[in-house]
């Protein structure tokens, strides 16, 4: 680490403070007129996402100025940086321009070695979710730990949809029917930074997905490695961090997890 790098206790006090004030930044505009454009067929992108990814950069700017920056909605800044900051300002778009209560602001603070800090906030719940490697997960300062499910048929799992579902047939649809019938249950709640956070808290006992950014999944993996859970690509392999393939899990429900979406996507003979 250089000696011009900041602390690790400085940059989660930033990212706990910019997810604070891009959270309350979203309450506000929660319900009224947006200004909604389609970055692709499904995919939505509001004045709110743009406006706090805005907040959140010259946040980082301010105190960082030397930092790389990669927003969903800005791209990429200062591509050389001591660190990373991988930032979603608002995930759960769709959930947000149809006045759905769920959504997120997620900040992941990545160093060479990969994501170090991260902090997803629910500002509809008041729920800071936070982790630093190596250390504990919290929520609102309580110790997170994955649940103890060990049975597949008794795990409340979640998905979400990639937005090209329509002109790609690998579309989650034969994973989510098989999951469907093999678990307790099978929620879609539209943000994946919050969907991690819940495998994180033992809310959700597992979670698949396919074709995100880094910016749905960076903080939130790190909060359920944090938590004591499992995360890999659909076949086993190491998770990548860019949220090509992820699956979250408790631990003890990730081959079953692993064999059920392995055997959804083996071509029919
Ligand atoms: C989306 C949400 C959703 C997931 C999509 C993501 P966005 O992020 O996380 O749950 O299924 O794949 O793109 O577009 O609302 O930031
Ligand atoms: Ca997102
Ligand atoms: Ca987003």
């Amino acid at each position: 680490m250089q000696s011009s790098e900041p602390d690790w206790e400085t940059v989660l006090h930033l990212a706990i403070t910019l997810a604070r004030d891009a959270g309350a930044e979203l309450r506000r505009r929660f319900g009224r007129q947006l200004t909604v454009t389609l970055k692709d067929e499904l995919n939505p992108v509001t004045d709110a996402d743009q406006a706090v990814e805005t907040l959140i950069r010259q946040g980082i700017q301010a105190s960082f100025p030397t930092h790389a920056i990669q927003g969903e909605e800005q791209g990429e800044t200062t591509p050389e940086g001591p660190l990373r900051w991988i930032v979603d300002p608002l995930d759960g778009t769709v959930n947000y321009a149809h006045n759905f209560p769920h959504f997120a602001v997620s900040i992941g603070v990545a160093d060479a070695h990969g994501v170090h800090v991260g902090v997803v906030y629910d500002p509809i719940r008041d729920e800071l979710f936070t982790a630093q490697r190596g250390q504990s997960a919290w929520l609102n300062g309580m110790r997170l730990g994955v649940s103890h499910t060990t049975e597949l048929q008794r795990a409340l799992l979640a998905t979400g949809f990639p937005y090209d579902r329509r002109r790609n047939d690998d579309n989650n649809h034969r994973e989510f029917v098989a999951l469907n019938l093999a678990s307790q249950g099978v929620r879609r709640p539209g943000s994946a930074a919050l969907d991690l956070a819940y495998v994180a808290s033992g809310r959700l006992d597992g979670y698949w997905e396919q074709r995100l950014g880094p910016w749905d999944v960076a903080a939130g993996a790190l909060l359920v490695d944090c938590a004591g859970g499992t995360l890999s690509t659909y076949d086993g392999t190491s998770f990548d961090g860019l949220g090509h393939q992820i699956v979250a899990s408790n631990g003890h429900l990730h081959a079953a997890l692993l064999a059920e979406l392995a055997s959804a996507r083996r071509p029919a003979s």
